[in-house]
Parts: structure tokens; sequence; C-alpha cells
């Protein structure tokens, strides 16, 4: 049986309706949460999970992004389910990703894409053991993962209007300004009690994310 190791970023804690749906369409495939665990990244964590992309364009964008808020991890297993949590998640890129795919229902723009999936078995190994010792990722993930997804109570979903701004803003076609106060609006209207200062913080990562493309 295989493990893979599955990250709700900052955008789908957040916007926590994405974070329950990702869940709930991980469990909908049969697949079982044998770990679960919120965790803010540190520095260092963030640097030795993404070393693949050290040296990239992206690579401090990257760190800043998975910083941004606490995100939840989890071990999942399943039969081939490195590649089947990766057809579900769709391509990386947001507004390219297939619009059935998680990524292409709620991933914002970009990079900021909703959640991280392990690519092969080797990563997933490495992964998984990097975040069992070094973010405290433990076993007994089902009842804490069901109850996350069931808690989260569905506001509203901006996932358009929020491609809108940020498309806008790939093209220079509005200034930073009012897109920062629009994306602040729109991220608070989908999770009214979502901490402002969390909210800010992916604000700044979305606009990058935008401004870098
Ligand atoms: P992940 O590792 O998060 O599951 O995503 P992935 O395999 O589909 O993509 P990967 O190439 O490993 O990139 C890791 C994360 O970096 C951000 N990224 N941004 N703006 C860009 O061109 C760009 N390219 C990659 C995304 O957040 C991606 O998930
Ligand atoms: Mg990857």
């Amino acid at each position: 049986m295989e493990s893979t190791l599955v990250i709700l970023k900052p955008d789908a804690t957040i916007r926590s309706f994405v974070g329950a749906y990702t869940i709930k369409a991980i469990l909908d495939q049969g697949y079982k949460i044998t770990a679960f665990k919120l965790v803010q990244v540190t520095d260092k964590l963030a640097e030795k999970h993404y070393e693949e992309h050290a040296g990239k364009p992206f690579f401090n964008w990257l760190i800043a992004y998975i910083k941004a808020a606490p995100v939840v991890a989890l071990r999942v297993e399943g039969e081939n389910v490195i590649q089947g949590v990766r057809r579900l998640l769709g391509a990386t890129l947001a507004q390219k990703a297939d619009p059935e795919t998680i990524r292409g229902k709620y991933g914002i723009w970009g990079g900021i894409n909703v959640a991280h999936a392990s690519d092969s078995p080797a990563t997933a190994e490495r992964e998984l053991t990097l975040w069992s010792t070094k973010a405290g990722l433990k076993k007994n993930g089902q009842e804490k993962a069901e109850e996350y997804a069931g808690l989260q109570c569905f506001t509203k979903d901006n996932t358009k209007k929020l491609r809108e701004v940020c498309k806008n803003l790939t093209e220079r076609k509005n200034n930073v300004e009012d897109a920062r106060e629009l994306i602040k609006r729109l991220l608070t209207e989908e999770n009214p009690s979502a901490p402002p200062h969390y909210i800010s913080n992916l604000t700044e990562v979305i606009i990058q994310n935008c401004l870098l493309s």
C-alpha cells in the first residue's frame, strides 16, 4: 500500500471551505488519512521541503507562501495514492488546471494552488520522514481529518472574482493598492473569522505571485 504527503497550503486553510473540500475529495476516493497535523512552517522546514526548487526565480516566494498561515499536513494511504492525489489536484498553475480538478476549481492563480502532493514514491518517503521528524506529523489522522472537513462552514466562494483580480494584475491592468484591498475583502468574505494577519500574508503572496509572472 502506498503513502503520500499532502499539505493543505495557506490558501486552503484560510479559505477553510477549500481545505474541507480537498479532504472530502481525498476521502471520497476511498483513501485513508493516517496522520493529520496543523503546522506553522518554519524557514528551515520550508527550505528543506522545497530544496529541489532552490535557486529558481520563485523559490523565495514559495517559502513566503508556505509560511503565510498554518498549513495542514496529511499522510494519505491507498492503492496508487501518489498519482491518484496528483490527478485529483490537477496541473500546477491554477488557471491552467482542468476545471474538474481541485486546483481548477479552487486554485486562485499561478502557484497559489490549494495543496501539495508528493510526486513519486522516493519523494513521498523523503517528505513523510521530514514532516514526521521536523513537524511532528504522527499517526491518528482519520478522525481529525473527518472532523476538520465537517466543521468548516461554507460561507462564500469568491474564486472567480479572485481570479479576475489576479488576471488583471498579471496583465498590469489594475494597480497594486486597489488589488490588495479587493483581495483582502474577497478573502474576508469567504472566511470572516480568519485572523486578519493571515489574510494580509496570503494577500501579499497572491500579489507577488501575479507580479512575478
Ligand atoms: P506541489 O509540489 O506543491 O505538489 O506542486 P507541483 O509538484 O505541481 O509543482 P512543483 O513544480 O513541484 O512546484 C512547487 C510549487 O511551486 C509553485 N510554483 N510556482 N509561478 C510558477 O511558475 C510556479 N511554479 C511552481 C507552486 O505553488 C507549486 O505547487
Ligand atoms: Mg512538486
